[in-house]
């Protein structure tokens, strides 16, 4: 497609406005506007954490979670080792085999639970899969079985736009790996059985915790079913055939950091600051809305989300569209860099098994002055290129 004069006498020199902070990589995420070291300073270091001041600080991470996000008072939230992929792989663990199962991915993380559930727990599930910027057709799953997907395809940028086909009588249970969705999209509660993420994505904390929040139709699965296989002590939620309640009022199953968890208290603050939920959504859409408009305007490129109802408003996936590019992925490749030198953009290239193109977090933690400031940089970046490649032919 050719490009128009305009755009080309747009981008042909550098714009004058650079973004205040250049991090828009997709986890870790940027921190908070409002973060300094200096404000992990209540940190009770050095302390154990199960004395009065840790496990008071790690029950407000759960309390605090549960008011911002709108988790029911009778689902429990706990927090446990390894990131989200720790809460994912220890429901899986805990929760899976009881009845048949559903894995839905459309990118590389779901696709990483199918390996896990396929060739590790070796359960005979039924896998549906969709291409990387297109979703499953939901309509289409049984949810009277398990099923396992991700609310937001964070390598993707396809994100479920809703639960209105997760039935309320269902027979089986919801996994959801919602790391790259909570805190910047709606999640449908009474529709997820099982929800994780992790501190690093929306909130812009540390990754070493991972967040499990469970409806009581899985605390009465934990506590009527064990599974086949062996669970490290890492993973057990369960003794005796009992939930272990103290995991999910700030009693981790092991040591837990607490600088981490001070940061988190410190984003959950900041969160509350912007309005909460409904402000950290707000922002998120606001940053979105800023790139939709510049792919608006530049036909050369494109989200790679094929339907608006299901783009994602954290990791907007974009990929370029000029049939000059010969090397799609060499290209994407020297346009990140480009921006990288220029402390413009930080790590917004697609991740490693995604098709070639950029990902740019839009997630609430990044300004949308920053996004604005950015954009014209990247028109530049691509010119640019687009310019190298005529010399080198
Ligand atoms: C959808 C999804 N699931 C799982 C993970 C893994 O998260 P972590 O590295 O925090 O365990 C990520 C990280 O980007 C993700 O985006």
């Amino acid at each position: 497609m050719a490009i128009t004069q305009p755009a080309m006498r747009e981008a042909a020199r550098q714009p004058e406005m650079r973004p205040a902070n250049p991090r828009f990589s997709s986890g870790p995420c940027a921190k908070p506007p409002a973060f300094d070291l200096s404000k992990l300073a209540d940190a009770p270091l050095g302390r154990s954490h199960r004395a009065a001041i840790g496990k008071a600080k790690l029950k407000a991470a759960i309390e605090e979670t549960r008011d911002i996000l709108g988790i029911p008072a009778d689902y429990k939230i706990g927090i446990v080792p390894a990131s989200d992929t720790g809460a994912f792989e220890m429901a899986m663990w805990n929760l899976l085999g009881e009845r048949p199962v559903e894995m839905l991915a459309w990118e590389s993380f779901g696709a990483g639970w199918v390996t896990n559930v396929v060739k590790q727990l070796k359960l005979d599930a039924a896998v549906k899969t969709a291409d990387y910027g297109e979703i499953v057709d939901l309509a289409g799953v049984d949810f009277d079985r398990d099923v396992c997907f991700t609310w937001n395809g964070t390598t993707s940028g396809v994100r479920v736009p809703n639960g209105d086909v997760i039935p309320a009588n269902r027979a089986g249970l919801t996994l959801c790996d919602a790391t790259s969705a909570a805190f910047a999209m709606d999640l449908p509660w009474d529709k997820l059985d099982v929800t994780t993420f992790s501190w690093q994505k929306v909130l812009g904390g540390e990754a070493a915790h991972g967040m499990l929040i469970l409806s009581p139709r899985a605390v009465a699965r934990l506590e009527s079913y064990t599974p086949a296989w062996p669970l490290p002590k890492i993973f057990r939620l369960t003794k005796g055939g009992k939930l272990i309640d103290g995991i999910f009022t700030g009693a981790t199953i092991n040591t837990p950091s607490m600088l981490c968890v001070e940061d988190y208290l410190l984003a959950l603050d900041w969160a509350r600051s912007v309005g909460g939920l409904d402000g950290m959504i707000a922002r998120a859409d606001a940053n979105t809305a800023a790139v939709t408009d510049f792919v608006a305007a530049h036909d050369w490129i494109e989200f790679l989300a094929v339907d608006p109802a299901t783009r994602s408003n954290t990791s907007v996936c974009l990929k370029f569209a000029d049939a000059r590019i010969v090397d799609g992925a060499a290209f994407a490749k020297a346009v990140a860099k480009r921006l990288e030198q220029e402390e413009i953009a930080l790590d917004i290239g697609a991740y490693r098994d995604a098709p070639a193109g950029l990902r740019i977090w839009c997630g609430s933690t990044v300004e949308t002055s920053d996004i604005a400031a950015m954009l014209p940089w990247l028109a530049w970046a691509f010119e640019a290129e687009i310019e190298a490649l005529s010399e080198a032919a």
